[in-house]
Parts: structure tokens; sequence; C-alpha cells
């Protein structure tokens, strides 16, 4: 149980929230993708209807796209990834509140669960909105984005897979841009097209979008699809 962004009010992940710690370990393997095969691990199962579609946020802060297109989605599987505690305590009390049985969170990092748990050509899209900047030199390396994540992007989205990236910030756009080209036998650069979610004038409707949105800062955003 935790309080904090919970204004006094306690807050509970219940059965929504899974602990990347909690998960089984990986068996000794030579690497770990092949620790990762060796384990035969599939996060569909942790739905009550594992054969859905499934979808990945990464970074989802406190929640609020996977509260709004879940509703509008009640047939999609949809997976939260979060690394901070609080954020992640705090969505998953929210979507444990509304009883939304196809939103599940994970605490922990995106890249290293994809890479350790993740079977191939399973989710159908990755949601990557306002990711951290992380504007230092020698913190870029923390940045979502890199060579390895869209290869590992590539491996764990279905055939026409797609993944979708908004950001408000000029030079991480020109990072993932970079870093997009090299992947270009990878992925196919799309317009982003708007969750149905998305309120009026909204590109997603996240909270980091929304308060972007009052300091009038411009957006870009884009859809790869896997090739
Ligand atoms: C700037 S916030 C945006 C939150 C939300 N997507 C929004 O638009 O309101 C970025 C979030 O991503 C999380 N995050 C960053 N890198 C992550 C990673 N590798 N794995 C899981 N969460 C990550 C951070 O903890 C933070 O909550």
């Amino acid at each position: 149980m935790s309080f904090g962004l919970g204004h006094g009010k306690p807050l509970v992940a219940g059965d929504v929230g899974i602990e990347l710690l909690s998960l089984p370990p990986l068996p000794i393997a030579e690497s770990v993708e092949a620790a990762r095969v060796a384990l035969g691990f599939d996060p569909r199962a942790w739905f009550i209807e594992p054969a859905r579609r499934f979808e990945i946020e990464i970074g989802s802060g406190k929640g609020t796209f996977l509260l709004q297109q879940t509703e509008l989605e009640p047939e999609t599987n949809f997976l939260g990834i979060e690394w901070t505690s609080e954020f992640w305590v705090y969505a998953a009390d929210r979507i444990r509140r509304r009883a939304l049985p196809n939103v599940k969170l994970l605490r922990g990092d995106a890249t290293e669960f994809l890479r350790s748990r993740v079977p191939d050509q399973i989710v159908s899209v990755i949601h990557l909105y306002f990711s951290d900047p992380w504007p230092k030199t020698r913190h870029h390396k923390r940045r979502v984005v890199q060579d390895h994540t869209l290869r590992e992007f590539h491996r764990v989205l279905a055939p026409q897979g797609e993944l979708r990236i908004v950001t408000d910030h000029d030079a991480l756009w020109q990072w993932d841009l970079e870093h997009i080209d090299r992947a270009r036998h990878l992925f196919e650069r799309r317009a982003f097209e708007r969750p149905s979610s998305a309120g009026e004038g909204e590109l997603v409707g996240t909270n980091f979008e929304r308060k972007f949105r009052r300091e009038g800062r411009p957006f870009h955003a884009m859809t790869l699809v896997r090739l």
C-alpha cells in the first residue's frame, strides 16, 4: 500500500499491478535471448482472455491513456509498463477501482522486460508517449529509443504491428529520427493517427500532453509500421 500521489488516500495496485522482480527467474543460458526462449514465458497469460489483441504502453505515467483507451477497446488487452513506483501504484489503483479486466500494469524497465520476457511477434502496438528526454549527453543511453531497442520492438511486434511515438522535445525527436533512419529496413514511417480516445484537439490526451499543451509547446508524432 502507498499514499504518495493519493493525497492521503491509500493506493493499492491489487491484481492489476505486477512487479518485474516477482516474475519467474530466467534459467541459466548462454544469453538473455536464449534464457527467454527456454523460459517460454508469455505475458498474455496475465489476462482473462489471453488470445485477444495485445498492446503495450511504455512509460504509462499516471495511466490516463490506458484508462481512456481501454474503455473504447474492451476487446484489446493492454499492458502498461512504468518504472517509477509512485506512478505505477497510482495508475494501477485507478485501473483497479474501475475494475477494468483487460489492463495490467508492470513495474520495471520496459526495455529489460521486452528483451527478457516477451516472445516474438505477439504485440500489435507499442505506445511511447512523451518519453523522458534525458537531455544530458551522459544520460542519452537511458532514452527508450536506441538501435538495440528498435530491433527489440521489431522482434516483439506482429507483422504490420506499430510503434507510435509522440514527443514535445525537439532534441529527442531528432535522436529518434536518426535511430529510425538507421532502422529503415525494419520500419516504414507513416503519419500518426490519433487514438479514438484522444479529446478534441489532442494527439493522445496523456497527462504530459495536457500539461505541455497549456504551456503552448508544439509536438512531434509518427507511426512506425513493422516491415
Ligand atoms: C515524461 S513521463 C510521460 C508519462 C505519460 N506517457 C504521459 O504522457 O503523461 C515518462 C514516463 O516514462 C517512464 N519511463 C521512462 N523510461 C522507462 C522505461 N525504460 N521503462 C518503464 N518506464 C519508463 C518514467 O518513469 C515516466 O513516468
